[in-house]
């Protein structure tokens, strides 16, 4: 048997639609682009829907509306995908890392309010693996010290808090649609924000900061640039390849649930790794788990050929970019060490997941 950790999302019919697309000559900001983004704001609930380049670009584009500059700070975990710092940095503002939930992966809230300063401006909360963060604790820290929230939905599509979807709670939450992510594009992501003005701002910046879209321009080339921005825009067939994934998703999540649910009862019962809870509002975009003896296991999974992945085997604060002496982070330290990346998708049937599960036991 082999496994693979993440599954071919693109079906026939997707390709049929792009080659349809790349055939009409019309490749960028077009209709695809838009259906995109109002089934977005359908399956997240909100009410503007940005597409972007990546889910880094996204998160720049945010930073940037924000006018984060030198001499500001922004609390990012020290635990996630260095894109979250890095977005913040490319404005000259400065990542201050925070401790995060030793098995969730998640930021603490407790540790946040020991970082925050004066020139604390905004705070990027990351839902890592699919795990929606405690909300509302950090919603209460950062209203008192009118600290803005952005949401790095990168693994979170799909993933609720308080029944309502993430990237809802704070100024923008931005999504990625890389190739092993819930649904993808190649390269893509996704910006939601509930702020008219915001999204706004971002539809002007994404696209050099010009003040009118194609659809708006009554003569070709007529248009007045009121901004400094950069190109983050996606074309338009890969906006139509994620508008078909899209639509196909809330049954995928069922079964991603379903999967996570089995595996959380088989592999809790091992003395030698240690799981988050089962939760249903997370979308699991993967299934984490923790282990000592990691080198042993990522030799067996390798053996069963189990494809498996590491998120991530630093943190940021050991990265050499971000690294310095005075930080210590105990948790993102220890996850960094220990954490295995198990495949969850739909298509994984029961004798898969008890294959994992046997797996694992063996060691
Ligand atoms: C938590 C997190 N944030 C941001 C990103 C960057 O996403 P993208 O590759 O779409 O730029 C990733 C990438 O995997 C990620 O895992």
């Amino acid at each position: 048997m082999k496994i693979n950790f993440s599954s071919n999302k693109i079906k026939k019919q997707d390709i049929k639609q792009v080659e349809k697309i790349l055939k009409s000559g019309w490749l960028t900001h077009g209709k695809n682009t838009i259906n995109f983004e109002n089934e977005f704001k359908k399956f997240t609930g909100a009410k503007f829907a940005i597409t972007v380049s990546s889910c880094t670009a996204g998160l720049h584009l945010s930073c940037m509306a924000l006018q984060l500059k030198k001499g500001d700070e922004v609390i990012v975990p020290s635990q996630t995908h260095v894109a979250t710092a890095h977005a913040v940095k490319l404005t000259g503002a400065t990542p201050i890392f925070c401790d995060i939930n030793y098995l969730t992966g998640l930021i603490n809230p407790e540790k946040i309010k020991k970082i925050i300063t004066k020139k604390t401006k905004a705070i990027i909360l990351v839902h890592m693996n699919g795990f929606s963060c405690e909300i509302n604790e950090i919603k209460k820290i950062c209203k008192r010290k009118k600290i803005k929230i952005i949401e790095d939905c990168a693994h979170g599509l799909g993933s609720m808090y308080n029944k309502k979807h993430v990237g809802n709670f704070g100024i923008a939450g931005v999504f990625s649609f890389y190739p092993t992510k819930q649904i993808t594009t190649g390269e893509g992501g996704m910006l939601i924000t509930n702020n008219k003005q915001f999204a706004k701002k971002i539809r002007s910046i994404k696209a050099f900061g010009i003040d009118k879209d194609i659809t708006q321009r009554k003569i070709p080339g007529y248009y007045d640039v009121k901004d400094l921005g950069i190109n983050y825009r996606m074309t338009d067939f890969q906006a139509a390849i994620g508008y078909k994934q899209l639509k196909r998703y809330p049954k995928e999540l069922k079964l991603r649930k379903q999967n996570a649910k089995y595996l959380y009862s088989l592999l809790q019962n091992l003395k030698h790794i240690k799981i988050p809870k089962f939760n249903e509002d997370y979308s699991y975009f993967i299934f984490p788990i923790h282990s000592t003896k990691r080198n042993n296991l990522m030799k067996k999974l390798k053996d069963k050929k189990i494809g498996f992945s590491i998120h991530y085997a630093k943190a940021l604060h050991q990265m050499s970019y971000y690294k310095k002496k005075s930080f210590k982070m105990i948790n993102a330290e220890r996850y960094a060490k220990t954490n295995i990346s198990l495949p969850i998708y739909g298509a994984l049937s029961k004798n898969k997941l008890n294959y994992i599960y046997k797996a694992l036991n063996e060691i």
